[in-house]
């Protein structure tokens, strides 16, 4: 097989994709052991930022370190992506002289461009569409709870943004329900609804889509490039809070995810974020774990 890409959660088998999410768990156990685990020494990953983040660069710098290799910080700002060099040349030139090379960009077809011209692996770390580098940490956080999604049922509460269509990847691969709960005209893909119809189904009513749900998930209602539409998601998105309330409504022990930054009193409420049945902070951490058992699959493999 030829350079392995992670553009979507769907260029891993079902089988990769858990093997990958033990891997994650063991590599946390490794690291709370404080045990070495050098093996991307002298490898270099470079991550191009075309847009803000917190937990993405930290996991991925810190995770190359751990691994004993190196990253580069690469924006638009102080590059020369921002006057314009071709998405395609850029991708030539640097897997010239790194090892892999993570993306957060905009448009989706920005990062398959960049892929089609690389010669190492290319990481998606969120586009406008997907953003299955945080499906892994969900994924894991879930499994180390509670154990295994399949056959269970996911709610999603807000915006069918790239969050969203992740999970409709993850449901399709590890064959779970996943109930969206949005207002009309904020659906998730068409066609991931239509290719994915058997795992994933749209709930106007947050109370019902809540129902038997073993996990609850929800994200921003406005996010990264969607700034100028804020007041009017806020008026769309008033009844898609997750409270206390529409937790009560959820299966008995349903764990709360938010990939974060969250604002509270808007898409989560400040008491569900800070309650024992949310586990965002492990989520967070888990970005690191995960992350560094997919460079380990990506590039050791
Ligand atoms: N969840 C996530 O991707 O966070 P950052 O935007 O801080 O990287
Ligand atoms: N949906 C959010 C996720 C941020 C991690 C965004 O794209 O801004």
């Amino acid at each position: 097989m030829g350079v392995r890409h992670f553009l979507t959660l769907l260029d891993l088998s079902k089988s990769e994709l858990l093997g990958l999410l033990d891997r994650a768990s063991a590599l946390k156990q490794l690291q709370r052991n404080h045990q070495r685990h050098d093996v991307l020494a002298r490898r270099t990953l470079a991550m191009i930022f075309e847009k803000a983040s917190t937990r993405t660069r930290v996991s991925f710098e810190t995770a190359m370190t751990q691994l004993g290799g190196a990253s580069i910080f690469l924006s638009p700002a102080d590059t020369q992506l921002g006057r314009g060099e071709p998405i395609e040349d850029t991708a030539r030139v640097l897997s010239r002289m790194v090892d892999a090379i993570m993306v957060r960009t905009f448009a989706h077809s920005k990062i398959e461009t960049m892929a089609r011209h690389s010669a190492v692996p290319v990481i998606n770390a969120l586009t406008d569409d997907h953003h299955p580098c945080q499906l892994l940490a969900d994924l894991q956080t879930y499994r180390e709870h509670r154990g295994a999604l399949e056959g269970r049922t996911v709610a999603w509460v807000g915006d069918g943004n790239n969050m969203c269509n992740s999970f409709i990847h993850a449901a399709h691969l590890l064959d779970f329900e996943l109930v969206v709960a949005c207002p009309p005209g904020y659906e998730p893909l068409a066609d991931l609804l239509r290719q994915h119809a058997r795992n994933v189904r749209v709930e106007r009513d947050p109370a019902l889509a809540v129902r038997g749900a073993s996990l609850v998930a929800t994200d921003v209602w406005a996010s990264m490039g969607q700034e100028a539409e804020q007041q009017k998601r806020k008026v769309a998105f008033a009844d898609y809070q997750v409270t206390r309330r529409l937790m009560d409504q959820a299966a008995a022990g349903a764990l709360f995810l938010h990939c974060l930054p969250a604002h509270r009193g808007e898409e989560v409420s400040a008491e569900v974020i800070d309650d024992p049945q949310s586990v965002v902070w492990e989520e967070a951490e888990n970005r690191l774990h995960a992350q560094k058992a997919l460079l380990e699959f990506l590039l050791c493999s």
